[in-house]
């Protein structure tokens, strides 16, 4: 019998892409491929790809590029494009890169199989009604910790952004299979789970969120409940008293924030204003004092004058979050903010998103003093990818710190006391 066929993986963009790569590759798996960690000597590539802003598709085509080479050595290499770029641009990927031969959107991953048999080059980017009935096996880096889609699509329609158009329409998955799921996981020794959906307030099955937070609260063997991402404008009352009493929900939220300027969060179509996220957070600190509330912000905005910018600072300063995700304003094609007036040029986009950040940096090392010196909960991930002499975990809130310990740790929650603060993570030493 033959050797079996190689596949090989890059995966850009957000968590549910990287976790959408687990299932691409479960399924390839189940198909008789078998995964390598080198291009070169895989018999199909497949690109996971991200449109969010412009320089992650500069990035994913200049990838490609590079590729085309391989195709001259192995005459039946076979390159497919999935994710958010396959999405968008289905065909036109064809007629921009002729060595591609698959294009195939996040609805359409079960498809890959009869896709392969396919000589003739192929698009699969239609609407799938069913992807969130339908699960598809999912091949897991971690032995502690999951990613789990809850929720497929948005239909917030954020003027600044390409995801409705790249995810399609907003669709929950039963209830039933995310517990059998996670019920799974937990007996393979899973610790934590991160549930997964561009909006998790929103989920509607049989329960709403907290109610599925709460069922999976109950479920033996999982110790740890995170999720991504909360949209403010859903973070309900019911919502916050979840996460303040059940006791495996851990203390960090990530709430995207995106300005300060309560004017410009109406031109982004966000629907709530800056006072109404601020009272939000409040509420959750008085309800959860040691809650990390970490936010992502877009400097330069089309029409954001100097004072919407000096908002968003104010905003920072005001609210100290635990961490920020900042980026440029980049206009996306198809979306409302791309042909709004007011555009602002490179430049000044570029010295607001620096201010922001440096902003930040202090108030971030401001936070992170506040766990010096006090004892964390820690899951054990294994040895730290910058110093194998070192384990890494996270604490409930989500922060990373290194310590001192035996491999055989790995996937246990252990006691740590935090005795030094860097600037992206802690050191610990185990008690
Ligand atoms: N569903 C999530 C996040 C989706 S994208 C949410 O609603 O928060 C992640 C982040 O990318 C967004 O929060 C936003 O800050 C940023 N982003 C999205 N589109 C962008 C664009 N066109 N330019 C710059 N940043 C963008
Ligand atoms: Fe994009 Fe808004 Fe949907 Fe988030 S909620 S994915 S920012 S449209
Ligand atoms: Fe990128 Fe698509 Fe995620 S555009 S950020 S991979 S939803």
């Amino acid at each position: 019998m033959s050797e079996k066929q190689k596949f090989y993986i890059d995966t850009f963009g957000c968590q549910m892409n990287v976790h959408d790569s687990e299932k691409i590759a479960g399924v390839m798996n189940d198909y008789g491929y078998s995964l390598t960690n080198d291009p070169k000597e895989a018999d199909l590539i497949i690109y996971n790809t991200c449109s969010i802003r412009q320089k992650a598709e500069q990035k994913f085509y200049s990838e490609l590029g590079r590729v085309k080479s391989y195709k001259k050595r192995n005459p039946s290499l076979k390159i497919a494009v999935a994710g958010c770029i396959a999405q968008q641009q289905g065909k036109e990927i064809f007629r921009r890169a002729p060595h591609v031969d698959i294009v195939f959107g996040p609805q359409n991953i079960h498809l890959l199989p009869d896709l392969i048999k396919n000589r003739q080059k192929v698009a699969a980017n239609h609407d799938n009604q069913l992807i969130a009935e339908h699960d598809l096996p999912a091949m897991r880096n971690s032995g502690c910790k999951a990613w789990v889609s809850i929720m497929y699509g948005c239909d917030n329609f954020c003027s600044y952004c390409i995801v409705p158009y790249t995810r399609g329409r907003e669709r929950s998955r039963p209830s039933e299979n995310i517990l059998r799921e996670i019920k799974e996981l937990a007996e393979k020794g899973f610790k934590e789970v991160t549930l997964l959906g561009q909006n998790v307030n929103s989920y509607t099955s049989d329960t709403d969120f907290p109610g599925l937070l709460r069922m999976i609260n109950r479920l033996n063997g999982i110790e740890r409940i995170r999720f991504v991402t909360s949209h403010p404008r859903d973070l309900s009352d019911a919502l916050m008293s979840a996460i303040s009493e059940l006791e495996k929900v851990c203390e960090c939220l990530h709430l995207p924030m995106q300005t300060g300027s309560t004017r410009v969060l109406g031109l982004m179509n966000r629907g709530y204003t800056y006072n109404e996220y601020r009272k939000k957070v409040v509420k959750l600190k008085d309800l959860t004092p040691d809650m990390s509330i970490t936010t992502d912000i877009i400097a330069g905005f089309p029409g954001e004058t100097e004072d919407d910018h000096k908002q968003s600072v104010d905003a920072l300063r005001e609210i100290e979050f635990d961490g920020i995700f900042a980026f440029k304003y980049s206009p996306r094609p198809g979306t409302v903010a791309s042909d709004m007036e007011g555009q602002l040029d490179e430049k000044t986009k570029s010295a607001r998103l620096a201010e922001i950040l440096d902003v930040q940096d202090s108030i971030t090392l401001k936070t992170n003093n506040k766990i010096n010196n006090t004892i964390q909960e820690i899951l054990v991930e294994g040895p730290s990818e910058t110093d194998e002499s070192m384990l890494t975990g996270r604490t409930r809130t989500n922060k990373v710190v290194n310590f001192k310990g035996d491999k055989d740790l790995t996937g246990n929650i252990i006691n740590l006391k935090i005795t030094e603060v860097k600037r992206h993570s802690f050191t610990g030493v185990i008690l």
